[in-house]
């Protein structure tokens, strides 16, 4: 297979395969439940477990909680809103950040030199942040298409060095302050605080893992100096005006020169191997060479706190907050001013994150200890609908610290069997209630293999459906309102499914139909008012399982009555990521990943341009409220 057309996950696969074994009994136990399950699931679209929970937001549910009308799915090389809606590009992959930064240059797509003074690649998490009178945009540039970045090139192949810089420069963040002008948003080219954060910008490693043995190079002797963020997925934000950046395949991008070079159990854990996903970062930075610097691999897969305030403010990663594949944190202060993070490890059969501060978040205080020193616990879920959060410690885990424990989380929450969820991506908390949503984007091993690390996959509990293709979203309500309790209950908001070509399970939950359905939910984000917004990274083919899908997409959902509208439909081939809207509520923005990721798109620019990964500003014609 050609590796430039698999997902991370497929390469981890074939990398690094996981032990073919199937517990049959096991199997067979957790379909009987799931019977049990799928009963409460379906249920809930006559709003049953739910509404006498949350009566106050019947309410609201009176009113029309969707300002817009549903549109149809399609496979376009466009953007499609409802009626009464605008969408415009904002800035795009190669965008000049300063007035002596280059514009972007089809024939080329640009040098090492340009990219680092330009917006960077594929936009994932993103968030406006206020800064007095400023609106200063962070986002997320999670990766780069080789086919795509390197298309000029025969094969879509890296031909020099200069090349492989420029893939690499594409990477990280770019912050750029935004401003609007007779409606229409624009990027502020040479404001102060314009911003690129590359793979090779200084960081700081804080926390419990700080300064451990295990994160020490020879470049770095302290274990708490390291260079650069790659593969930003999902994004969270504070209270106190940072940014979180969540770091996810990162292993995607080490390789050896030594091919006898044996990778350690633990970073095979993490799906480190001796061949990186083509980047080719260690022929120009030998320290992505694990052969040289086995210890450089422990110093990514963090969550980042940055300032955007500040551009010379240098990065944290908080290792409190564990080490995996980082989708997103969901930051929530506790009624009692604890700080609580959600966050999902996105791989087959991973896990489900919980940290709690100990400390007491209060404007204005200090909050650097605030992401440092807490308490990581990893979620159980039981097929009864109730599930606790298993704290990771010393004690519970038979680990030596909680350095190690924050450096091999995966292994830690192996030990204390949490279940294994179908690939946690975005988590999204309810800003009225306390109720927090994941969504579970698919899971073709459920059932089938164990994860990385040898746990069973059994169908059941929030993870009923074999080789699972479609997801689901969860949600769950931490015991009395309280996100610090040990206790929560469970059930799930949503199957998707495809009920037009397939009843029983794969058709989906009831609030799935031949007008709103979907695959692979993946970004989820409440806005203001309560209604939960799903994007999509799926199967965009439109054929078979998928057919009347359609491009990825974005849609609405009613937490209360279970209504799912459709909202936007991408380009061809894209996935629909990151969203965030503008202080005043009446802009939303909108990202847009690698359109034409598979050779199909002329988006945003149409003609023979390059495809080009963009933020979208979507409003109302009427200028009202989006959120
Ligand atoms: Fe970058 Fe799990 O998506
Ligand atoms: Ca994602
Ligand atoms: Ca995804």
């Amino acid at each position: 297979m050609d590796r430039k057309d698999i997902s991370f996950d497929e390469f981890d696969e074939i990398e690094n395969p996981s032990s073919e074994e199937n517990d049959f009994d096991q199997i067979v136990d957790s379909a009987i439940s799931r019977r049990g399950l799928l009963g409460g699931v379906f249920a809930f679209g006559s709003c049953a477990a739910l509404c006498s929970t949350f009566a106050p937001n019947l309410a609201l549910a009176a009113t029309d909680r969707f300002a817009f009308e549903a549109i149809a799915t399609n496979s376009l090389d466009a953007i499609t809103v409802p009626e009464g809606y605008i969408a415009e590009v904002l800035v795009r992959w190669g965008d000049p950040l300063w007035s002596d930064s280059p514009q972007f240059d089809h024939a080329t797509r640009g040098t090492a030199a340009s990219q680092a003074r330009t917006f960077g690649d594929n936009i994932d998490g993103m968030e406006v942040l206020a800064h007095g009178n400023k609106s200063l945009l962070v986002v997320n540039n999670e990766y780069t298409n080789r086919s795509i970045i390197w298309g000029n090139r025969a094969d879509g192949k890296s031909e020099n060095d200069d090349d492989i810089l420029k893939g690499k420069m594409a990477h990280g963040l770019s912050v750029v302050e935004i401003t609007q002008q007779d409606g229409k948003w624009n990027v502020v080219q040479d404001s102060p605080y314009n911003r690129r954060i590359t793979p090779d910008s200084e960081m700081e490693i804080t926390g419990p893992a700080a300064g451990h043995d295990l994160l020490k190079t020879s470049a770095d002797p302290s274990g708490t100096k390291s260079l650069g963020t790659w593969n930003n997925c999902g994004n969270g934000s504070t209270p106190w005006g940072t940014y979180l950046a969540c770091e996810e395949n990162f292993n995607g991008y080490f390789s050896a020169a030594d091919e006898d070079h044996k990778v350690s159990a633990e970073l095979k854990r993490y799906g480190v191997s001796s061949k990186d996903w083509g980047y080719g970062w260690a022929q120009i930075d030998e320290r992505f060479d694990v052969s040289k610097h086995p210890n450089e691999p422990n110093r990514a897969g963090y969550v980042v706190e940055i300032d955007p305030r500040d551009p010379n403010s240098i990065p944290k990663k908080r290792t409190a907050l564990g080490r995996f594949k980082h989708e997103n944190a969901e930051l929530v202060v506790n009624s009692d001013g604890r700080i609580v993070v959600y966050l999902g490890d996105d791989e087959r059969g991973e896990f489900l994150y919980r940290y709690v501060s100990n400390g007491i978040y209060a404007p204005g205080a200090e909050t650097d200890s605030l992401l440092e020193d807490g308490i990581l616990s990893v979620a159980k879920f039981h097929d009864n609908g109730a599930g606790e959060w298993l704290e990771l410690t010393p004690e519970t885990t038979g680990m030596a610290d909680m350095a190690e424990i924050c450096i091999h989380t995966r292994i830690a929450a192996s030990k204390v069997g949490a279940t294994t969820m179908d690939r946690p991506e975005w988590v999204s908390a309810n800003p009225h209630y306390p109720e927090i949503y994941c969504a579970l984007t698919n899971n073709k091993n459920r059932g089938i293999k164990p994860n990385a690390g040898g746990d069973q996959t059994p169908i059941g509990g929030p993870n009923p459906r074999e080789a699972n293709k479609y997801g689901q979203i969860v949600r769950w309500r931490p015991n009395g309102g309280d996100h610090t309790d040990k206790g929560f209950v469970w059930d799930l908001y949503l199957l998707a499914g495809n009920p037009t070509v397939h009843s029983g399970d794969k058709a989906g939950s009831k609030n799935i139909t031949p007008d709103n359905m979907f695959n692979s939910p993946d970004g989820l984000n409440f806005d203001s008012t309560g209604i939960l917004w799903i994007q999509t990274d799926g199967n965009y083919s439109n054929e078979k399982d998928f057919e009347g899908q359609g491009n990825n997409q974005m849609l609405a959902g009613d937490p209360v009555t279970g209504e799912v509208r459709r909202f936007l439909v991408g380009p061809k081939q894209c996935e629909v990521t990151g969203l965030t809207w503008s202080t005043d509520r009446r802009t939303m923005f909108v990202g847009i990943q690698h359109p034409g990721e598979r050779g199909d798109s002329h988006w945003p620019e149409g003609g023979d341009a390059v495809p080009r990964s963009a933020v979208i500003a979507v409003r109302r014609e009427d200028g009202g409220l989006v959120g």
